[in-house]
């Protein structure tokens, strides 16, 4: 049973795995931190000290906390430090057949009753605990980045896991001060499936010659109320992590077109044009660099804006009715996990259900491409005069 004294192993400590721990810590778990790598736990560790400094310089805790959070960390390179762990959350690399190998070796050292979890961000729980003789055992959490300042967190059931012990980490986390929602392991989970046509449909905007990535980030940002426009965020999330999410949640669905990538972006991949981190990416950051400026068209902003909209609120609308989770999950995964200025499903009552579906259908009408078809939900919805609240 998981409980406030349980002992959290984390396995990976890069960006994911340093930032859950120190959640975990803070939370007052003793927690350890394994990798494989000396380089990357002593970074982790440098990283951990200089976090916790911040936040005792910001006043945001006290000096005796953040030694506490300190003490209760052990980073280890042996996997065997595990065998006392309660919860076990893996964040290594995106790699299946690597992360299979870890939960086989992860049982092999960790009691009968541990659990054991993935932050995996498209990989399939029910592939991952496939490794395992208690597949039962194994959930998806799954964290954003930075794990210490998103709310949101994804819990995973797999085919085989046992509910109760979901509902059980659910619990867990939400006393961590986290925001958690449920949803089916399907691609992407909710998150990074239904904010695809965010990108998807702002590239396609820049693609067809619409509008530049400066006025499609000003009208998504000044009319649409999104706290970046796409390119931005493009950008800042890097195209190796953005655009590989897309591509791997369009194979995943079986190449529904809907989810297609974009060749724009994958260019962007190859040139090695990945955003601030490499200094060019949609925008260019090096020094002396001209800033495109924004046509600021209200008329054709807010063509920008209904049809990204239209186009999240119809994905939005599928992930409701294919089941894989509540109408207030699906709201609370967009708001606190990527900041969204309202819940999708509470954004299309107030638009009108209606108009949703007449602009999918005017995009249908004038593309002939199934990326536009309207979920079935949504006419079913407008035929009997419903709202999702
Ligand atoms: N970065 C994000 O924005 C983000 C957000 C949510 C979820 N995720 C998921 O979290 C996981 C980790 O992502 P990240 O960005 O922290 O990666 P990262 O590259 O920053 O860190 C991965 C760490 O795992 C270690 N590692 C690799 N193989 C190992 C093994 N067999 N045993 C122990 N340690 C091993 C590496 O040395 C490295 O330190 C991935 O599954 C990713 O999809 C990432």
């Amino acid at each position: 049973m998981l409980n406030k004294q349980s002992i959290i192993g984390i396995v990976g400590s890069g960006a994911m795995g340093s930032g859950i721990a120190q959640v975990a810590a803070t939370a007052g778990h003793p927690t350890i931190i394994f990798d494989t790598n000396d380089n990357a736990l002593e970074k982790a560790k440098n990283n951990l000290i200089n976090s916790l400094k911040k936040l005792v310089e910001k006043q945001k805790i006290s000096e005796d906390k953040a030694q506490s959070i300190l003490n209760l960390i052990t980073f280890t390179g042996s996997m065997n430090d595990f065998k006392s762990c309660d919860l076990i959350i893996e964040a290594i690399i995106e790699n299946i057949e690597v992360k299979k190998n870890v939960f086989k070796s992860l049982e092999s050292i960790v009691s009968k009753e541990c659990v054991l979890a993935s932050n995996t961000s498209s990989l399939s729980i029910t592939s991952i605990a496939s490794a395992c003789q208690k597949p039962e055992r194994v959930v998806g959490i799954h964290f954003f980045n930075p794990a210490t300042l998103m709310p949101l967190v994804e819990i995973i059931p797999g085919v085989a896991t046992d509910h109760q012990l979901a509902l059980d980490c659910k619990t867990l986390i939400d006393g961590w001060g986290k925001v958690t929602v449920m949803a089916k392991d399907t691609p992407g989970f909710i998150v990074n499936r239904v904010a695809r046509p965010f990108y998807s449909e702002a590239l396609r905007i820049y693609d067809e010659q619409m509008a530049d990535i400066a006025t499609i980030d000003w009208a998504m940002k000044e009319i649409g109320g999104f706290k970046m426009g796409p390119f931005e965020l493009m950008d800042l999330i890097g195209h190796d992590v953005n655009y590989i999410v897309t591509e791997t949640v369009w194979t995943q669905f079986y190449f529904d077109p809907r989810f297609k990538p974009s060749l724009t972006q994958k260019r962007l991949l190859e040139a090695n044009f990945l955003g601030k981190k490499s200094n060019r990416g949609f925008y260019d950051y090096r020094e002396g660099a001209v800033l495109t400026e924004a046509k600021k068209d209200e008329t054709l902003g807010k063509y920008i804006v209904n049809r990204v909209l239209c186009m999240l609120i119809n994905e939005a609308c599928d992930t409701k009715y294919l089941g894989m989770a509540s109408t207030n999950d699906i709201d609370l995964a967009m708001t606190k996990g990527v900041n969204y200025p309202k819940g999708l499903l509470k954004w299309a009552d107030e638009k009108g259900l209606e108009n949703v579906l007449n602009t999918l259908n005017e995009l249908y009408e004038e593309y002939q491409e199934d990326r536009y078809r309207a979920c079935v939900l949504l006419k079913q919805m407008v035929k009997q005069g419903k709202t999702f609240y």
